[in-house]
């Protein structure tokens, strides 16, 4: 969705990220910068900066950074129009209408359709007499009827062209089915159904609207379930399976389960906030979206041990948060479906009652590990116990804990504590120099921090970098850049994005600053923006022969990886890379 950018800039203007930050964090002035304890990220020494002067903020521990709409978003756990609603109110300045790009907007709009369309079909194909087995499938797993349609399941036939050729009956092409991430496109160009003969569960926003689907097979074959590929309306980091549902649930707590399964059995059994991650390990963007929605979670992982290793993650992600964390152990069952399904929800709710917070469980975890009846085991124990009880940041939790780890290894409180003491310090000392060494490698590195934005080309990406920083430090240089180089010669993609844009900005009339690009880059290539350009002004006093020496390490990167202007690429894969790009300007005009 895209704001008028000079409502942006009158917003930006209004939202000194110093009061904005400020009023979430604890900022301290040095020179003509303010420091605090990041809050993305669990740190005791402050490597969280904010720069007025370029109203950025980035943290050198995480490496989050951006402008203050950015910060919003991430400090409220919103998406890019909430946080500027969210700006906007507090300022008291009016949001305009959108003025989006309507063909994007349009776009969407069509994705949303042909999805729920496709959820309709696959439920109606559930229903019918040849497709019995299937519905039969869910019945035996104890899916009643009403659950069946509360979750809109549904059937996709084992077919290459069903949907395709319904959906066409309903005015969808089969590119947009692509688009959808219902039909996949093979290399001689043909398209065909991406689910074929599976059950089908839609994974539907906060909003009601379908934005996805998982198929799973029915018997043991691989993979066991399919998920939608990531498409325009599809992000499945800053999802969650039945949040839908969930977020509007009387009780004060939400489940974090590992499946679709788990999720749908719980709800039958009237657990109505139960909630899972889609089919990858829970991520930052999902904590907030559950921390925004309710105080306390249960975590209620599978039984085996790749669950309880999530489970693990999970808890270390979650402590980030304010959120109250309990973690439940299922005995005698595998995971929460086959728990309900054997004992009941009684049972089930009593598991919960009665669950532990995430401390006694790593406790009992580490407890496991060893045979505390024998005198060399305990010691260990203990030595684990208390790096682990060291952990606890909350003083009183610490020693409520440590009394406990005490009793379970027979020796006296006092001499836990001490062994606690000792761990506490080893973990002070060790992250001084962690968070020394991080800042080190922060200015030095070389490669992007974020992996998938990888330089092939380090030399080359270096001189694009500072190429990146003289035009933040003053836009005014990008007429005479522009003339010297064009957004083709970036070898890095994240750098020519970054590039591409600022020219777009300048030619509109635009300022190109930090806030320009919020709401244009994604979170990774914000962060890594901020990275470029420091915190520290970049001196423009020699720019022209600084500039003259970018341009001839990009030139000379370029001769000696022996290729023309196309940097190396595929003549082919380079003319789509163009494309996207222009698609990418073209759509997200402001
Ligand atoms: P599970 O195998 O525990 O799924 O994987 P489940 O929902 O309990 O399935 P049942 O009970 O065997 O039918 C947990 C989650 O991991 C993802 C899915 O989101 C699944 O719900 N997953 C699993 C995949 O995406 N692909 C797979 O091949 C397997
Ligand atoms: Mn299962």
């Amino acid at each position: 969705m895209a704001f008028d950018r000079a409502f942006l800039d009158e917003l930006n203007a209004r939202c000194d990220i110093v009061d904005v930050v400020g009023r979430y964090v604890q900022l301290k002035k040095t020179g003509g910068r303010y420091f605090g304890l990041c809050p993305f990220h669990n740190e005791k020494t402050g490597s969280f900066c904010v720069t007025p002067d370029r109203q950025m903020f980035h943290c050198f521990g995480c490496g989050m950074g951006g402008g203050a709409i950015t910060f919003i978003m991430h400090a409220e756990g919103m998406t890019f129009p909430d946080a500027v609603h969210f700006l906007a109110d507090q300022v008291g300045l009016a949001v305009p209408e959108t003025q989006s790009d309507p063909r994007e907007a349009q776009h969407r709009k069509r994705l949303f359709e042909v999805s729920v369309e496709a959820a309709r079909f696959f439920r109606s194909q559930l229903w019918l007499p040849e497709n019995a087995k299937t519905a039969a499938y869910f019945l035996n797993r104890g899916l009643s009827r009403k659950t069946m349609n509360r979750f809109g399941l549904g059937y996709a036939p084992d077919s290459f062209s069903a949907l395709i050729n319904a959906m066409a009956e309903k005015g969808f092409s089969k590119d947009e089915l692509v688009a959808a991430g219902l039909a996949s496109k093979n290399d001689h160009g043909n398209i065909y159904d991406r689910f074929r003969n599976r059950v089908m569960f839609p994974i539907i926003d906060v909003r009601g609207q379908v934005i996805a689907f998982g198929g799973r097979v029915m018997d043991d074959s691989t993979p066991k379930y399919l998920n939608s590929p990531e498409t325009t309306i599809f992000h499945k980091s800053r999802n969650l399976f039945a949040l839908n549902l969930a977020r509007k649930t009387k009780s004060d707590y939400f489940i974090l389960a590992e499946g679709y399964m788990d999720v749908i059995a719980l709800h039958q059994a009237g657990f109505d906030s139960a909630v899972a991650s889609l089919g990858t390990a829970l991520t930052e963007e999902q904590v907030r979206l559950i921390s925004r929605h309710t105080g306390k979670i249960v975590i209620s992982y599978d039984a085996d041990g790749a669950g309880q290793k999530a489970a693990q993650r999970a808890i270390d992600l979650l402590k980030k948060t304010d959120l109250q964390i309990k973690v439940l152990r299922i005995p005698g069952a595998k995971d929460p479906d086959e728990f309900i399904k054997a004992k009941g929800a009684d049972a089930y709710r009593r598991l919960i009652e009665h669950s532990d917070s995430d401390n006694a469980y790593r406790l009992d975890t580490i407890a496991a590990q060893y045979d505390l009846d024998e005198d060399e085991e305990r010691v260990r124990f203990l030595h684990e116990a208390a790096a682990s009880l060291a952990k606890i940041d909350n003083v009183i939790e610490r020693e409520v804990y440590t009394g406990r780890a005490a009793k379970m290894a027979r020796v006296t409180v006092e001499a836990m504590e001490v062994e606690v003491r000792r761990a506490l310090s080893i973990r002070l000392k060790k992250q001084k120099s962690d968070k020394k060494r991080e800042i080190r490698s922060v200015l030095g590195a070389v490669q992007p921090r974020d992996r998938t934005l990888h330089y092939q080309n380090v030399r080359s990406a270096r001189a694009e970098e500072g190429i990146i920083r003289l035009i933040f430090a003053d836009d005014s240089l990008i007429d005479e850049i522009a003339l010297r180089i064009t957004p083709q010669e970036f070898t890095a993609d994240v750098l020519q994005k970054i590039f591409a844009y600022a020219l777009t900005l300048h030619r509109q009339g635009h300022r190109v600053d930090i806030a320009a690009y919020e709401g244009y880059l994604e979170t990774n290539e914000m962060q890594h923006l901020t990275a470029v350009i420091g915190s520290d002004q970049t001196s423009t006093a020699n720019w022209q022969q600084a500039l003259h020496d970018y341009i001839s390490t990009i030139e000379s990167c370029r001769i000696k990886s022996g290729t023309d202007d196309s940097g190396g690429e595929d003549p082919l894969l380079r003319m789509s890379r163009v494309h996207r790009e222009k698609d990418r300007l073209g759509g997200n005009l402001i």
